[in-house]
């Protein structure tokens, strides 16, 4: 099982990277107690820390998450994506994609590409700035138009998101207002659609600036158990297919 999730913060000890850590953690103890699970492995573009997970085989959080290491046992990968640490130029309007399906540059989205491509299973994590996504996050999104041009100008089959469940999660400093998410919420299911991963769940936690995640036991909880649902959808529609 092979686990994207795209970091849009550029505070990698801040809420939205705290509350990636916690969904991770849950999907990570979800996975582990899966009768047929093998080892667990994280890896974080680029380099070490950031988000709370570490690169190299995965150290199991605490007891509730069993070790993970049956002989031959599906795995779980773990690729966390730091975007503000990566160079993402970008994008042009070119439209060359329309003609080619790729991109015409080649930096660090290649990475991205290549993971949106192959994954089961996607977390796009960013703060809210000034009602929207953070410009991190956004740049990377808006380099998926050539992923845009595969699927309705190329006719590309894209994946079948009944396979490729997804959680949306963002912060905010404000006390709750229903429009402060809307226009992130808006690109996020219109990023899932084009790359046939289901909207499964967002987590939208505000007032961020009052009581920070760390401080929020409640958000942290939900962010867990998003992690576990993640998980149960994916093994669900693998057991059914
Ligand atoms: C540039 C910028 C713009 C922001 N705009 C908003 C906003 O429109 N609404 C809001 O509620 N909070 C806003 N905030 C506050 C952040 O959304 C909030 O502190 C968030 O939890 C930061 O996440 P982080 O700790 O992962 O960086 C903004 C913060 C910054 C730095």
């Amino acid at each position: 099982m092979r686990l994207v999730a795209i970091l849009g913060s550029p505070r990698l000890q801040g809420n939205t990277a705290l509350l990636l850590r916690e969904v991770l953690a849950g999907a990570k103890e979800a996975f582990a107690s899966l009768p047929a699970s093998g080892p667990i492995r994280e890896m974080v573009y680029p380099g070490a820390g950031g988000a709370g997970v570490q690169e190299g085989p995965a150290e199991p959080d605490g007891s509730e998450v069993k070790a993970a290491a049956a002989e031959g046992g599906e795995e779980l990968e773990i690729e966390v994506y730091q975007v503000n640490r990566m160079k993402i130029k970008p994008c042009q309007g070119c439209n060359r994609c329309a003609e080619t399906g790729h991109c015409i540059y080649h930096d660090d989205m290649d990475r991205i590409f290549r993971a949106a491509e192959i994954l089961d299973g996607l977390i796009l994590a960013s703060p809210t700035y000034f009602y929207s996504l953070s410009a991190q996050t956004k740049a990377a999104i808006d380099r998926f138009q050539s992923f845009w041009a595969r699927k309705y100008v190329l006719k590309q089959p894209m994946p079948d998101p009944a396979k490729r469940p997804g959680v949306f999660l963002s912060t905010a400093g404000l006390p709750f207002r229903p429009e402060i998410f809307e226009p992130s919420r808006a690109v996020a299911r219109v990023f899932f659609r084009l790359n046939g991963v289901a909207y499964q769940e967002e987590l939208l936690v505000c007032e961020t600036d009052k009581v920070p995640v760390q401080k929020n036991d409640e958000a942290r909880k939900r962010a867990r158990e998003a992690g576990r649902a993640l998980i149960r959808s994916w093994a669900a529609a693998r057991a059914g297919s």
